[in-house]
């Protein structure tokens, strides 16, 4: 299968997105043919106020990716605004949606009442699942792995293709998504995760940073006393177990400990915690060693947007065949 997925590139990357580079990393090593990008022009839509940091962001991300394990010499790791051939792709893919359509997309509605704070009525705004439907069909993508809020984005993609594929011929594989099997990861409030509750963790720091984020987390409320039962359930730190605690046994520690009041919470974290600082040890290693080598990340970079270009390329010349645009 030909793989593809993206992250925005809106700041460091949390233990979220960490979970889902577990999955892409998981694609690559059984042996599928992988491409993995920086989605900088989707940043765009909602962070036009403020690109300054942008190039930094998309460095950083990619540092993120190599240290969590995509390995640039079996991955294609790039960059979207590098490859012009999308905006293209977009721009004549856009004849095939409707302006309705977009505008009904749940995803448009939700963000638009969601992000109350950012200007949302961009035309780019809309676009955005349009944008993201070219970046999947550009790779003639057959699997896009991806979180549960972007199967809408993918069902559109896949319309998009059977609708180009019917009206000028065969050109795009229908692509599937593929969901990993955690849900999203709550914030350490119980909330959603996101940048402005200030409740995420970054994948990118170090022990103490880390225990300082999960010291305080929200906890199943009814455990006020550590005799208080509780229920793993109604707590985020149990979704974080489920994430990042392999051993069975210490699972079912938890449940017991947890249900039976056996165990205190602030117990409960730090297992949760050390599982965590053996999982990101590694990679926050790979990232310090990254650090002083600015310039192979560069080059990563740079060999990863020649690679998506010459398929971009391969791509537009199929669409532009098909569509009588062989100039
Ligand atoms: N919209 C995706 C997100 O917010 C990012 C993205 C952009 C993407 N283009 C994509 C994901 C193409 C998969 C495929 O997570
Ligand atoms: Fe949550 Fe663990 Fe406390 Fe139970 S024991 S409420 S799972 S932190």
């Amino acid at each position: 299968m030909r793989i593809l997925s993206g992250m925005r590139s809106t700041g460091k990357l949390h233990l979220g997105n960490y979970i889902t580079l577990e999955k892409w990393k998981e694609l690559q090593d059984s042996g599928h043919e992988c491409y993995y990008f920086v989605a900088d022009w989707h940043a765009l839509t909602s962070h036009k106020e403020d690109v300054s940091q942008f190039e930094f962001w998309t460095m950083d991300i990619v540092k993120t990716y190599v240290s969590c394990g995509l390995d640039p010499e079996i991955s294609v790791l790039f960059v979207q605004s590098a490859i012009k051939e999308h905006s293209e792709l977009f721009l004549l893919l856009s004849n095939l949606v409707s302006v309705s359509r977009l505008q009904r997309m749940p995803t448009y509605k939700e963000q638009r009442s969601e992000m109350s704070g950012r200007d949302l009525s961009s035309a780019g705004f809309m676009m955005y699942p349009l944008l993201q439907s070219a970046d999947v069909l550009m790779y003639r993508a057959n699997g896009v792995p991806i979180g549960e809020d972007q199967l809408y984005h993918i069902e559109l993609t896949r319309e998009i293709a059977r609708r180009f594929n019917s009206m000028y011929g065969e050109v795009f594989p229908e692509p599937e998504p593929i969901l990993s099997k955690f849900p999203k990861l709550p914030g350490t409030d119980g909330r959603k995760m996101s940048k402005s509750y200030n409740n995420f963790v970054l994948i990118d720091n170090n022990a103490e940073y880390l225990w300082k984020k999960l010291a305080p987390m929200m906890t199943d409320p009814a455990r006020k006393r550590r005799n208080d039962p509780g229920d793993p359930e109604k707590c985020p730190v149990w979704d974080y177990h489920k994430a990042f605690t392999q051993n069975k046994e210490e699972l079912e520690w938890v449940v017991e400990g947890c249900t039976q009041a056996l165990i205190g919470c602030l117990e409960c974290k730090k297992l949760l915690f050390e599982n965590l600082v053996k999982k990101l040890k590694p990679v926050w290693e790979k990232m310090r060693e990254l650090d002083n080598y600015e310039e192979s990340l560069m080059k990563i970079v740079s060999e990863g947007n020649s690679k998506a270009k010459a398929f971009a390329e391969s791509t537009m010349k199929l669409v532009r065949n098909a569509m009588s645009m062989r100039w």
